[in-house]
């Protein structure tokens, strides 16, 4: 499932977070490609556990926890420090799929179940730049404004085109959910997103409640900690 949220920061928060950002010292984005992604990665990020990037990496860690559309789309229950990364003109990011398990610095393993992008400039800052990611039905092509994420599985072989003018500031993460399965976890947002909207409709019809308690006891079915 590929799923685009809106305003995950306000402006504000934008604002905020690009001042630090680009303040920062920023390194060669290869340091963190592994043997197949240092062909094709040609771009700039923050260092794991820079202090700027931690910062801001807390401003939207704290706005997805908010979200509820993220949260019931990606059932989150590791979420990696937030990364970033910027493409200036000329930078690209060939086709390329994430590493499945990442380590975090106390040892611990996560395994990349969902990739989201959370965009910090907006589109009409730069040309290229688009991120396409190769989904089930073909090629989406992806570029959003600033302060809204997509997420998708990290099973998807993606791209970020070369930029052509201006530069593209982003913020790239990894969870692992609680329910492994695309499919899986795809049912339980559709069946989240209808009983939402039945409930808004008409609150006290008694399938509310019965729908309630199948998706809960499909997840628990499901759900791994
Ligand atoms: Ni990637």
């Amino acid at each position: 499932m590929l799923l685009a949220i809106p305003d995950v920061l306000t402006t504000a928060q934008i604002a905020e977070g690009r001042k630090i950002l680009d303040a920062a010292p920023w390194v060669d984005g290869r340091v963190t490609a592994g043997h197949q992604g240092a062909h094709v990665k040609h771009n700039v990020q923050l260092p794991e556990g820079s202090p700027a990037g931690r910062q801001v990496g807390e401003i939207i860690v704290n706005a997805l926890r908010a979200s509820p559309l993220f949260m019931s789309a990606a059932l989150p229950l590791h979420v990696l420090p937030p990364m970033f990364n910027r493409y200036a003109a000329g930078q690209t990011f060939g086709t390329h799929i994430d590493g499945s398990v990442r380590v975090l610095p106390n040892g611990q393993r996560i395994r990349t179940d969902i990739s989201c992008t959370l965009f910090f400039s907006g589109p009409d800052e730069y040309d290229g730049g688009e991120l396409i990611i190769e989904d089930t039905y073909g090629a989406k092509t992806v570029k959003l404004p600033a302060g809204h994420l997509i997420l998708y599985p990290s099973t998807s072989l993606h791209q970020v085109t070369p930029v052509t003018r201006g530069a593209r500031l982003c913020s790239f993460f990894w969870l692992q959910s609680m329910i492994r399965d695309n499919t899986q976890r795809a049912l339980l947002y559709d069946m989240d997103v209808a009983i939402q909207r039945l409930g808004a409709e008409n609150p006290t019809h008694p399938s509310v409640i019965q729908l309630t308690g199948v998706y809960h006891n499909l997840l628990r079915q499901w759900v791994e900690m």
